[in-house]
């Protein structure tokens, strides 16, 4: 087969591709990163580059657009006849078909997202899975030949009453040695597991460093804590970006990657596996210690994530009935997933409720621990898959509901994710219709500054334009945009239906207007109509009128405004007081699973008893939903 250099621009990167590549396959494979929010479906719209023609002396190519395959019809659909002009194509739609030069406009570079790595503090004893036992044991003697083994496991006996232990291979390889260098006085790491108590490693004594780890890994993000098991000190935190999101901005996208795409499952999971270790690499050289010191690490995510994770087949989870390949906690030796922590280490997950409701969700649940409440509480995690319980002592409900990745900034004309350069917070004056907004990354508001470098709208902005725009009154109580609103900012989109203009192109990065379109808020109804709809659900199932409590989890939540949210009617109304934001409630749900055995075991419980609700079996979904729609809702 032909090959071709291919070379990206602004980063130089080059390569020799074979022809037939699409440009999102040749970028991934070069290592240039496009954003590509349905992971490569020709749906989004987002994956654009731009074609150079000409000779290009320095870089020795002669770039042409005959060069790549004909323009197909979804990039007809989704690139206007003006960008088609100006050399735009869909990097998952092109082919190579000869040398090219492209260039990936400023829109289409995936920037890194602003982390969320804080929870708030949380009390509970610690008492970890894994803890050190120092030894001073008898020397072996003619009189005394017990094997070492024996001896190790007779002294943890005698010293703490540990019984019934075994000794795990990697711990015996190295114990003869251990022991004769430390002259008989070592440290065991002993592992206490419901299903196996053993001894995964014998150290000398005094050098014992007991670490652990939890990630919450998300759909878009990692976030991960470094642990001391003794004390419970948070000795190092890291997060990253979820390396899958370049096979798929959203989950489904990932589970249809990994069923259609040769190798796709494979590609899943290194991908998430490599950043694991990245993460344990950089934690443990922050904090001083090596990644063997690492005996115990607890992974939260979605039920698909938690899938590619232990690489369990995903291609059910994503159709009807939805199941997932195992509910139930589950332990995996850290060699066995190539985690390159201490090889014995083991990796636990929290239990999965139900197909669509994840071990994440259970760590929220162990994080806010409702089931200890008198008070009723609504707890939302806001992310893709947006998931809610509702429920105070003896009674738990929980539900999935498919918000969609607007209110993350897909699938919004100029959506992008919470990164520098996205417009986060937005007001709107109710007289002039003029809004004023600051961007993530500058500390003043517009216009108080004359150039901003905004490339998009993150979802908070989001959320705040077009609750500003309904209190404004340029959006109807439907949803529409009001044409007779006089302003200038209100117009005629490329599609024919009404935008709004909340930033001129001069004040932009991008060079191009940025603005809400009659689409973005229509996704914003849907979105917010799924989560409203779930909470009302529950209440309904729980047999109550309001929560006493809104809970936002997760990022998402703790950068968005309340009050817009309230005014779009996202959950049911209560007063402002009693919405608050607690952080990454998964992180923390995660890292007390790591730190303690009781709350390991009281969330296996207690997840066990959630009662899951499916929505949109329910025969009057369609009606209420449609209700839900509405600012604020009917
Ligand atoms: S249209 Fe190309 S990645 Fe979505």
């Amino acid at each position: 087969m032909a090959e071709y250099q291919v070379i990206f621009q602004p980063s130089g990167r080059r390569g020799v591709i074979a022809e037939g590549t699409t440009l999102l396959a040749a970028a991934r494979s070069l290592g240039v990163s496009i954003e590509a929010l349905c992971g490569g479906a020709r749906a989004c719209g987002k994956c654009r580059v731009i074609v150079a023609e000409g000779k290009f002396e320095k870089l020795g190519i002669n770039s042409a657009m005959s060069h790549l395959s004909p323009v197909t019809a979804e990039e007809s659909r989704l690139l206007t006849e003006d960008e088609r002009e100006r050399g735009y194509r869909l990097a998952c739609c092109a082919e190579v078909r000869g040398d090219i030069v492209l260039t990936v406009p400023e829109e289409s570079r995936q920037s890194k997202q602003v982390i969320l790595e804080t929870g708030r503090e949380r009390l509970f004893a610690i008492d970890p899975v894994v803890k050190a036992f120092p030894l001073t044991l008898s020397e072996a003697t003619l009189d005394d030949a017990r094997d070492d083994a024996r001896r190790l496991l007779d002294g943890l006996s005698s010293s703490y009453r540990l019984d019934g232990l075994s000794l795990n291979w990697e711990a015996l390889r190295a114990l003869p040695e251990t022991l004769r260098n430390g002259g008989w006085n070592v440290t065991a790491i002993v592992s206490e597991r419901q299903e196996s108590r053993e001894v995964i490693r014998v150290v000398a004594s005094g050098s014992a460093a007991v670490l652990g780890i939890a990630i919450d890994c998300g759909t878009t993000t990692l976030a991960a804590y470094l642990c001391d098991l003794a004390d419970g000190e948070v000795m190092a935190k890291a997060s990253r970006m979820n390396p899958q999101i370049s096979y798929g901005e959203d989950i489904l996208a990932r589970i249809s990657y990994a069923r259609s795409e040769k190798g796709g499952r494979e590609k899943l999971f290194h991908a998430i596996i490599d950043a694991v270790n990245d993460l344990a690499a950089e934690l443990t050289s922050k904090a001083g210690f090596s990644m063997s010191d690492v005996y115990e690490m607890v992974l939260v995510g979605n039920t698909a994530i938690h899938h590619f994770i232990f690489d369990l087949d995903t291609s059910y989870l994503g159709r009807s009935p939805f199941a997932p390949a195992v509910r139930g906690a589950l332990n995996v030796r850290a060699r066995d997933l190539g985690i390159k922590i201490w090889p014995a280490a083991n990796i636990h997950s929290l239990p999965i409720e139900a197909g669509f409701v994840g071990a994440d969700n259970a760590a929220v649940i162990l994080a806010e621990s409702p089931y200890d409440s008198d008070e009723l509480r609504l707890i939302i995690d806001i992310g893709t898959n947006g998931e809610i319980v509702l429920g105070s002592r003896g009674k738990l409900f929980s539900t999935s509901c498919a918000t969609g990745p607007a209110l993350e900034g897909a699938q919004i004309a100029f959506g992008m994710r919470a990164a520098p350069g996205a417009i986060e917070k937005i007001r709107i004056d109710d007289a002039t219709k003029e809004p004023r907004y600051k961007v993530i990354g500058m500390e003043k508001w517009f216009p108080d500054i004359e150039e901003t470098s905004a490339r998009g709208i993150c979802g908070s902005g989001i959320l705040d334009a077009v609750a500003q725009m309904y209190r404004a009154g340029i959006v109807n109580a439907a949803g529409r945009i009001n044409a007779k609103c006089d302003s200038k900012r209100i117009r005629k989109g490329e599609s024919g239906k009404l935008e709004y203009v909340i930033a001129w192109a001069s004040e932009t990065a991008i060079h191009r207007d940025i603005v809400i379109t009659q689409a973005d808020i229509r996704a914003v109804q849907l979105a917010k109509a799924a989560l409203y709809v779930g909470a009302e659900y529950l209440l309904e199932k729980y047999g109550a009128e309001r929560p006493d409590r809104v809970i936002l989890a997760g990022a998402f939540g703790s950068y968005i405004d309340k009050e817009s949210a309230l005014t779009l009617g996202m959950f049911p109304r209560v007063e402002l007081s009693r919405v608050c934001a607690v952080g990454n409630a998964a992180g923390d749900g995660a890292r007390m699973a790591l730190l303690s055995r009781e709350k390991r075991m009281e969330i296996q419980r207690e997840a066990g008893k959630v009662a899951v609700v499916e929505t949109a079996v329910e025969p009057d979904f369609q009606k209420k939903f449609m209700n839900a729609i509405a600012f604020p809702p009917i």
